[in-house]
């Protein structure tokens, strides 16, 4: 078997600013899916996972893309798993030119699944790896990440951003301007992250904002402003003082909250986060709900997060310096 890992993200500033040619800076976190592919003699394409788990359900799933699942829990987020695996192999095909071959694919995840903390782009960037790998190809970290983009393109309905992609095939952290993609240096940084369990409606959340700045000067400023932090951002990562990252951390979220986009829940944990001395937290992705991510090197905010009614999921994970991996 042929098996690579690749991590999910966070974005430490910027999200939905970038939507109108502003930077953003995603960070890889050290929270994996792992893919192993074995090929088949035939082109069928088989995925089993035993723990695409979501709200402590694990979802046993195994069976060709075209079969029925046999489960009734989280059917949802399976079917969509199994979409972006088969769109995947479809760009190793594409790459390798070997349409001939099928797989039998194993997919193990620790990132919570549909929590906005790039677990889809994990699986598509370490599928391709480890299917193009099991062909006798090896990609570039550039081609991988290109290949992953259009795999979510194409799944996503032409509405992708190369954010989370780039930011899972080279790991690390990584500044976004529009197509362009690059790493950029950052310290050690102590993530912990808190999923409320639910997910906001992007598409409804990117109109809402895209509405305000047109009917208000203050919401285009507000946008303008969040870039501001972004560049001051970068700069403060370059130099490592993870004390003023977090109080960059904590505009950006009020910023995206003037914009509308954090909920009840959110503010909830940001707030609890905060008063446990976090340096700093804020939602991270589109918001409605999901998840926030707070930089605290001590244990007393994941503990706040644990004890917090609302609050599904709590962990620590430092930012991933490595992108996808290839394992034994
Ligand atoms: O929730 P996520 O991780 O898919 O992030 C969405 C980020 C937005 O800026 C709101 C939209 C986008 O396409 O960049």
């Amino acid at each position: 078997m042929t098996r690579s890992s690749a991590p999910g993200k966070v974005y430490l500033f910027g999200e939905h600013a970038v939507v109108y040619g502003e930077p953003a800076v995603p960070c890889a976190i050290e929270r994996r899916a792992r893919v192993g592919v074995e090929p088949r003699d035939d082109a069928t394409l088989r995925v089993h996972s035993d723990d695409l788990s979501l709200d402590g359900f694990t979802v046993e799933y195994s069976g060709s893309t075209t079969g029925t699942p046999d489960i009734d829990v989280a059917e949802s987020l399976v079917d969509a798993a199994m979409g972006y695996v088969d769109e995947a192999i479809g760009q190793v095909r594409d790459v390798t030119g070997d349409t001939e071959t099928g797989f039998d694919v194993t997919i193990e995840s620790d990132i919570p699944l549909g929590a906005g903390i790039g677990s889809s782009a994990a699986v598509v960037v370490a599928a391709i790896d480890a299917a193009s790998r099991a062909l006798g190809v090896e990609l570039s970290t550039d081609e991988l990440a290109e290949r992953a983009y259009r795999t979510e393109l194409a799944v996503q309905d032409g509405q992708a951003s190369r954010a989370d992609t780039f930011c899972s095939a080279t790991g690390g952290a990584v500044r976004v301007e529009g197509a362009d993609c690059r790493s950029i240096a950052a310290p050690d940084l102590p993530f912990v992250i808190g999923f409320d369990g639910g997910a906001g409606d992007t598409g409804a959340l990117v109109a809402g904002v895209r509405q305000l700045r047109e009917e208000y000067d203050f919401a285009a400023e507000t946008i303008e402003s969040i870039g501001d932090i972004v560049r001051r951002g970068e700069r403060i990562l370059a130099d490592g003082d993870v004390e003023e990252l977090g109080e960059l951390m904590d505009f950006n979220h009020g910023l995206l909250s003037a914009l509308g986009v954090s909920s009840r829940s959110l503010d909830s944990m940001v707030w609890a986060a905060r008063e446990a001395g976090a340096h700093g937290v804020k939602l991270t992705g589109a918001g409605g709900g999901g998840c926030i991510v707070a930089l605290d090197p001590t244990p007393e905010t994941a503990t706040a997060l644990r004890y917090l009614p609302g609050c599904e999921e709590v962990f620590r994970a430092e930012l991933a310096t490595d992108g996808v991996k290839r394992l034994e």
